[in-house]
């Protein structure tokens, strides 16, 4: 997403977007809740996505983790339709739509280099109940880690061309653990802290 990185926002401009916010919050759940487990989050987020100085890096993407239900999910469509109405956004993919995806086409491109796509270049983008997937996928017998493969190539992109990449998941580091990483390192799990802005979104589920 383009972002207005680091650029200073008049008073104005900052609270047009706070009202901007607030329509999309009220749009996508009418009866959202605002409490002391997604304050600081939300606000955080609306300075990150607005490029201003917050709690979380600028230069890295955004790993939100919690339990099921907590709002991770809803707060990365917030967001993602946030950009939307302001440049031109962020696409979310289902985890375990991306492993399908794979299992039938053999195919990720669109995930990673997008070589095959209207701008040719890797975006930015989300990827929501990381977890959740088949591990490994099965393209005809052709097996795939399909999230760590692609967790392994936007790390590369992040490094080289900035593209920037946002996770939702009910994993904690352990599970992230088991499911990506060889028995014996920690590739995978070492390159989420330097790449991530690590986000715990608490509290029982709120699905009613
Ligand atoms: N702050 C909130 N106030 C009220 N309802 C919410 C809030 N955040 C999320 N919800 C609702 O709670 C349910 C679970 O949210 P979701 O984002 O799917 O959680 P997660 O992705 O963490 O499992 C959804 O029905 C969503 O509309
Ligand atoms: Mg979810």
């Amino acid at each position: 997403m383009a972002k207005d990185s680091e650029k200073v926002l008049s008073p104005e401009y900052i609270s047009r977007l706070r009202i901007l916010l607030s329509n999309i919050i009220k749009e996508q759940i009418p009866n959202f809740i605002y409490d002391d487990l997604n304050t600081d989050v939300i606000a955080n987020l609306f300075l990150y996505y607005t490029g201003q100085v917050s709690d979380y890096n600028l230069r890295k993407g955004i790993w939100l983790m919690g339990g099921n239900g907590a709002g991770k999910t809803s707060l990365l469509q917030i967001f993602s339709e946030f950009g939307k109405r302001r440049y031109d956004g962020f696409k979310i993919f289902d985890c375990s739509k991306v492993a399908n995806d794979y299992a039938i086409n053999g195919d990720l491109d669109v995930y990673t280099y997008n070589q095959n796509g209207y701008s040719r270049r890797a975006v930015d983008m989300a990827f929501d109940e990381l977890g959740r997937e088949t591990i490994p996928a099965n393209h005809f017998g052709q097996k795939l880690n399909v999230m760590q493969h692609i967790l392994h190539i936007r790390y590369n992109l992040w490094r080289t061309e900035g593209v920037q990449t946002y996770i939702t998941t009910n994993c904690d580091a352990d599970e992230i653990h088991a499911l990506y990483d060889s028995p014996n390192d920690r590739f995978i799990s070492d390159r989420i802290r330097e790449m991530y802005n690590i986000i715990h979104l608490g509290g029982e589920s709120r699905r009613k």
